[in-house]
C-alpha cells in the first residue's frame, strides 16, 4: 500500500469539481482543501490546538527554511517534524525548490542542482534533488515534493522550456533518492509558465513516472487570473485522475473556488495568515481592514456569518485597538479567523460539489465577496 492514497467520492455534475479523500500516515484529508502554512514548523501565533478547532485537516511546512535553520538533522533528533511542533495529523513540506529562487542570495543553477548563500547569515549552501529528498526523508512530513524550478513570469521561452525539461530529470532523480516510499508520499511538480506545449510535456514526463501526487507549480508567479486558469484548464485533465492534484501558492477566496472547479483537490498560502498580520480580515463580505477608523467603534464580529473563536467572543473594535497598541492576541485573533474563513470556505465547496451546485455557490459568493478585492 503506498503513503498516499486519493479516493474519489463524486464529480460535481455543474463542474469538474471533485469531492474526495487524500489517505495519509496521519489520517484522512477531505479535499478539496486547504492547507494552512507553517513555514518555520510553526504556523506564526497559532497552536496547534487551535489549528485543529479551526478544523485545518493538514499544514504545509518548508524545506528551505528547517534546511536553513535549524537543520535536518536537529528535526531528525527531535523526532521529525510531527513530534517537535506538536502535530499529529498530515503534513506536507515544499522542496524548496521554490524559496531557494525567492529568497536565497547568488544562487548558481547547474544540472546538479543549486548553489546558493542562507538568506540568515550568509552561509554557502547547497540544495539537489538528493539533498532536498533527504532532508525531506530527515523531517518526516506525510507529504514530500520534489525539487522543482519555478521560472520567472514572464520568461523566453526558450528558458522556460530548459528549466521544465531540466524539472523533470531532477523529479526522477527525487525519486530515486527517496528512502522512505512506505511512509511518506513524494509528489511531482508539473512546470511549464504559461506554454501550453510545454506544460503538456512536463505532465507527460512527470506522469510516465509514478508519483502518488501531482501538483501544478509555476502559477500565482504574476500573470493574471484569467492566464491562470486558462493553464489550468489545459493542465489538470493532463494529470491522472486516480491520484490528487494540488495547486501551489495559491489562495485567494476566488481561486480557490475557481481551482476547485476545475478539478483542482489541495491548495496552500500565506495570504489569509500574511495579510491577517497587517490588519485585514478575509470576510463574507469581502476584505475588511478592521485597523481603518471606520471601525473604531464597531462592536460587532470580525464576520457577521463566522462562528470563529475571535467572532463568538470579540469585536472589530477590540481588535482594532489590540492591534494598534502592538498587542499580539490582536493579530492571532484575526489570524484565527483568516484561517477558520478559508478551511470554513472549503467545506462549502464540499458541500456545493456533493449538492451538484458549485457554480451555483461561485456566482453566490463572488456576488456576496466582491471578486476586484482578493
Ligand atoms: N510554491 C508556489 N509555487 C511553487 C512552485 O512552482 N514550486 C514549488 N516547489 N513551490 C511552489
Ligand atoms: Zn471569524
Amino acid at each position: 500500500m503506498p503513503a498516499i492514497t486519493y479516493e474519489l467520492i463524486k464529480t460535481c455534475a455543474q463542474t469538474g469539481a471533485r469531492l474526495g479523500r487524500v489517505h495519509t500516515p496521519h489520517g484522512v484529508i477531505d479535499t478539496p482543501t486547504f492547507m494552512p502554512v507553517g513555514t518555520q514548523a510553526t504556523v506564526k501565533g497559532i497552536s496547534p490546538e487551535e489549528l485543529k478547532s479551526l478544523n485545518a485537516q493538514i499544514i504545509l511546512s518548508n524545506t528551505y527554511h528547517l534546511f536553513v535553520r535549524p537543520g535536518h538533522e536537529l528535526v531528525r533528533a527531535a523526532g521529525g517534524l510531527h513530534k517537535m511542533m506538536n502535530w499529529d495529523r498530515p503534513i506536507l513540506t515544499d522542496s524548496g525548490g521554490f524559496q531557494v529562487f525567492s529568497l536565497a542570495q547568488m544562487r548558481k543553477i547547474t544540472e546538479e542542482g543549486v548553489t546558493f548563500r542562507s538568506h540568515l547569515n550568509g552561509d554557502k549552501l547547497f540544495l539537489s534533488p538528493e539533498v532536498a529528498t533527504s532532508v525531506q526523508n530527515a523531517l518526516g512530513p506525510d507529504i514530500m515534493m520534489a525539487f522543482d524550478e519555478c521560472p520567472p513570469y514572464p520568461a523566453e521561452y526558450a528558458y522556460v522550456k530548459q528549466s521544465t525539461e531540466r524539472t523533470s530529470r531532477w523529479a526522477e532523480r527525487c525519486l530515486k533518492a527517496h528512502a522512505r516510499p512506505h511512509d511518506q508520499g513524494l509528489f511531482a511538480i508539473v512546470q511549464g509558465g504559461m506554454h501550453k506545449d510545454l506544460r503538456a510535456q512536463s505532465a507527460a514526463d512527470l506522469t510516465s513516472l509514478d508519483f502518488p501526487g501531482y501538483a501544478i507549480g509555476g502559477l500565482s508567479v504574476g500573470e493574471s487570473k484569467e492566464i491562470m486558469y486558462e493553464v489550468l484548464d489545459h493542465t489538470v485533465p493532463l494529470l491522472p485522475s486516480n491520484k490528487p492534484r494540488y495547486l501551489m501558492g495559491v489562495g485567494s477566496p476566488d481561486a480557490l473556488v475557481e481551482g476547485s472547479i476545475r478539478g483542482v483537490d489541495m491548495f496552500d498560502c500565506v495570504l489569509p495568515t500574511r495579510i491577517a498580520r497587517n490588519g485585514t480580515l478575509m470576510t463574507s463580505e469581502g476584505r475588511v481592514v478592521v485597523k481603518n477608523a471606520k471601525y473604531a467603534e464597531d462592536f460587532g464580529p470580525l464576520d457577521p456569518k463566522c462562528d470563529c473563536y475571535a467572532c463568538r467572543n470579540y469585536s472589530r473594535a477590540y481588535v482594532r485597538h489590540l492591534i494598534r497598541a502592538d498587542e499580539m492576541f490582536g493579530l492571532r485573533l484575526t489570524t484565527i479567523h483568516n484561517l477558520h474563513f478559508l478551511v470554513n470556505l472549503m467545506s462549502q465547496v464540499r458541500q456545493a460539489i456533493r449538492d451538484d451546485r458549485l457554480g451555483d455557490f461561485r456566482d453566490e459568493f463572488f456576488e456576496a465577496y466582491g471578486m476586484a478585492t482578493n
